[in-house]
Parts: C-alpha cells; structure tokens; sequence
C-alpha cells in the first residue's frame, strides 16, 4: 500500500494503472461500516483507494472538528490489511486554495434535514467530494447509506455536473446492539448509549409498522417520536427516494430519516423501506 499527501502525485500515480479504480472518501477513525466500503471496494475493482481527511469545511464553527477522533496509525493498519492500494491523507492547505472557486449545496435539498441544523455543512461536503473525485477519477465511488442526505446530494452533484463516476450505495454497519457504527459513537459514555439505542429500536417498530401494513406517514411518525422520547430530536422525515415529501409509505421508494441529540452528540440514522 502507498501512503500518498499530494494530490497531484496520487493523480499521476492512478495514471498509471489500468483497469477500473474503486475509491472510499473517509474522515478517518475507521470502523467496520468503511471497512464494508472498502471491502465492496477490493471486490469490485482493480484498484482501490482510501481518503483520510477530516474535511474542515464541512464542520461549523463551535462543531467538534478539533476533537474529531484521529487515528492515523491504526486507520493505516486498517486499510493495508484491507488490500487498499493507495491511502491520500492530504493536508488542508493543499485541497483548498485563498479566494476559491466553489460549489456550493443546493438552496432547498441542502438546507433540509441535518442541512437546516447544520447550515453551510453540505456545501463542506460537496466541495471536498468534487475535489476529492477530481483528483481520483475513480470508476465507481462507495458511500454509506446512513449518511442518505450526503449520499442523495452527492448523486445529485454527479448528475448535475456531468461528472463520469457510478456512486454505489452501501448498506449501514450495526453493532450487535443494533446501533449504527459512527466514528461519533466514541463520545458517547455507556449511560448515553443505552439512550441512543432508542433510535435503532424506534425505526425497527416503524418498519414493523409498515410490514403491519400501516403506511399513513403520521403515524408512523408518531410512533418514532413516542419512542425517541426523551431525547432531543432534530428531525424524523419520511421521504421518497428524491428526497421528497410524500403522505404515504410506498415499499421499495421511501426511507425514513431521523437524528437525535443524545448528551451532545447528534446521531443519525435510517430506514429504506
Ligand atoms: O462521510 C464522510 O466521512 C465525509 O462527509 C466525506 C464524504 C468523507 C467528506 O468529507
């Protein structure tokens, strides 16, 4: 595996190879939820590269990006025993350029859900995932589906722009408590986590409302909430694929979104039905 800071120098690199590049965009701190990335990645690919990059734009001011946990040196173990073939962890100031050209994240899509929580925190991510697949040109690009608004917003950026990479969707990684793996799960103390396993089990009962046959959108929204309390909710949405707001749940077209606060850590999580 090479370690490689530059971009420039990974670019000529990939130049290099033949065959199709399958490319994982990280912040780091691995679990086994970009391991499974990784491992769609080896199996579906002649090469493989890995991003490291706590993306500074993509945090707001007052947001945890100082105490983001950063474990190079067991993330580099990670990737060598995964097959990676090249890992890029470059440093900020050579992504991100004085009076920069930008994208920024859409008006409406971009400023719903954790966008209206977050402002400004998609425009972050779609800036450094155009960079970080303009560098890499990678044939296909792997992204989790718990983070369904990056990944809609993402394929939506591709398609927007033209851009010539197949976004592949992988399902979320749970613990065995059935919590989704987060490299933010690591603030959590054990008292927290017993409440943020109110999430998981709160869109468990509402896909067993909806295999009940009870689709109606309030009420499973309901339902949620009574079993999120009494966390502080952010939101719980149900959508369509598009992202759109719909009355009724339709099997095979719609997920459910929710994020929590649980102590200080916002959680997220979701269903696609
Ligand atoms: O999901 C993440 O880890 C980040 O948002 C990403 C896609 C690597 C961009 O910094």
């Amino acid at each position: 595996m090479k370690i490689i800071s530059n971009a420039l120098e990974l670019k000529q690199e990939l130049r290099e190879q033949n065959g199709t590049i399958g490319y994982v965009p990280t912040m780091g701190a691995l679990h086994e939820g970009h391991i499974a990335l990784i491992k769609e990645a080896r199996k579906e690919n002649k090469v493989v590269v890995v991003s490291i990059f706590v993306n500074p734009t993509q945090f707001l001011a007052g947001e945890d990006l100082n105490r983001y946990p950063r474990r190079d040196e067991a993330d580099k173990k990670i990737c060598e025993l995964a097959g990676v073939d090249f890992l890029f962890m470059p440093h900020a100031e050579e992504l991100y350029f004085d009076d920069e050209v930008k994208i920024a994240a859409p008006n409406v899509r971009g400023y719903v859900l954790e966008g209206a929580t977050r402002p400004g925190h998609f425009s972050g991510v779609l800036r450094v995932v155009m960079k970080l697949l303009n560098i890499v040109n990678p044939t296909n690009a792997y992204f989790g589906k718990k983070d369904a608004q990056q990944l809609n917003l993402i394929e939506l950026m591709v398609k927007q722009f033209f851009m010539d990479v197949n976004i592949v969707p992988i399902d979320t990684v749970r613990d065995s408590d059935g919590l989704a793996l987060s490299s933010r799960n690591a603030y959590l103390s054990k008292e927290q986590r017993q409440d943020a396993l109110k999430i998981p089990k709160s869109l468990y009962r509402a896909s067993q409302m909806v295999s009940r046959g009870i689709l109606d959108v309030e009420s499973i929204k309901e339902n949620i909430v009574d079993v999120l309390e009494p966390l502080e909710i952010a939101y719980v949405e149900i959508l369509n694929r598009e992202f759109e707001v719909i009355e009724s749940v339709e099997i095979g077209k719609s997920v459910i979104l929710v994020e929590a606060l649980v102590g200080n850590t916002r959680l997220l999580d979701n269903v696609w039905l």
